[in-house]
């Protein structure tokens, strides 16, 4: 799918942003503070709702300004599609070909862009929490029922978690173990199958980036002891959930983590291979894509040659020839990396929130 359009308002320092992309390589260049970040962020929050950099989602709105919003038009196989986001009040609202609101599941469904960013080693270092929403990521794009699932279990979740809290019976308690378990079921199944398409597109990907590190290994854990059942689990830990008041077990506590023959563990690993780890994990979730849904996602890479060295650079350049992916790429500086590609490139250079396009 290539981003044809962004029209950005409010968001950050752009005040109101229109950009026509290429379909190949769109750098965005300038001084630091200048809203290089900010322009792959707008694009990032069309296919997220969330911004990858951490902070409160209302920072987004520019100082001073009531509403913030996005507009993009998408070339997809299957036709054109214009999807808006806008964040007014605190709250989000989707539209799709600028008809009535609709819900921000079927607008994010539309659009898919993945971000390499100088955040992205939390997905190796940072908790949890992390790799569950990049790998969510992924399961809500390739497979369908994904977000009914994930609804049903939080819900059954937020019940037993207020049930622990009044010290409800134990019979009450079995009941809603049984439902918890019964919700986490097709959930537990949706991630597991989408981490065993994922994991050898990772690991070839990892085995590329960090061939040093030798053989990588892979792992999904699905947030209970693997050996018994959630319900099970769920009656194992019951004293210590009652005490902590919440659930201390299930897919709510799912993670997966890399392990490589010289660096069995994610503390072996140095700031920068940590980013070229990351940097495979996004780029196998977007071949992932490719190969479920027959189109690449759009590849933002803020920051990319400050973050990596040359030969991982190049190695992107080469991916991204290779597979035809549009990409978004920021840096101060046109990359040398990129001074002599035969994809179609434009040059943007951004400044004090304003984007002249360098043709
Ligand atoms: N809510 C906001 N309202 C107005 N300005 C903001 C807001 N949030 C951040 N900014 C400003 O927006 C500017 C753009 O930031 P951005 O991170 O996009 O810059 P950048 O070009 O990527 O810089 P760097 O090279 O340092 O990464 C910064 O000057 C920042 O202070
Ligand atoms: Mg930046």
């Amino acid at each position: 799918m290539k981003l044809t359009q962004l029209r950005l308002r409010n968001l950050r320092n752009l005040a109101a942003l229109d950009l026509d992309l290429v379909a190949g390589l769109n750098l965005f260049v300038g001084p630091n503070g200048a809203g290089k970040t900010s322009v792959l962020e707008g694009a990032y929050l069309l296919s997220h709702a969330q911004s990858f950099r951490a902070g409160p989602s209302d920072t987004l709105v520019r100082r001073g300004a009531e509403q913030m919003s996005l507009f993009a038009r998408i070339e997809r196989r299957a036709g054109t599609m214009q999807i808006g986001l806008a964040r007014q009040n605190g709250a989000w609202e989707a539209k799709i070909h600028n008809d009535r609101a609709v819900n921000l599941g079927s607008m994010l469904r539309e659009f898919a862009l993945v971000c390499f960013d100088p955040g992205s080693h939390e997905l190796i270092s940072g908790g949890s929490e992390s790799r569950r929403r990049f790998l969510d990521w992924g399961v809500f794009h390739v497979e369908p029922d994904f977000l009914a699932c994930s609804r049903q279990y939080r819900r059954a979740l937020r019940q037993r978690n207020t049930l622990l809290k009044q010290g409800a019976g134990e019979s009450e308690l079995d009941l809603w173990d049984a439902a918890l378990s019964r919700a986490a079921e097709p959930l537990g199944k949706l991630r597991r199958d989408y981490f065993t398409r994922y994991a050898p597109l990772l690991v070839s990907g990892l085995a590329d980036y960090l061939p040093e590190l030798g053989q990588a290994t892979v792992s999904f854990a699905s947030g209970w002891p693997d050996e018994v059942s959630l319900d099970e689990a769920l009656r194992r830990t019951r004293a210590q959930d009652r005490a902590r008041g919440h659930t201390t077990r299930g897919p709510h506590r799912a993670d997966w983590s890399i392990r490589f023959v010289e660096a069995p563990q994610r503390e072996h690993l140095s700031r920068g291979q940590e980013k070229a780890c990351a940097l495979a994990c996004v780029l196998a979730q977007a071949a992932l894509y490719a190969q479920a849904c027959g189109e690449w996602p759009v590849i933002a890479l803020d920051d990319l040659a400050s973050e990596l060295d040359a030969e991982h650079q190049q190695r992107v350049v080469k991916m991204l020839r290779d597979s035809g992916a549009q990409a978004l790429i920021s840096g101060i500086n046109v990359p040398d990396c990129l001074r002599h590609t035969d994809a179609p490139v434009r040059v943007f250079h951004v400044e004090h929130g304003e984007v002249r396009s360098l043709l």
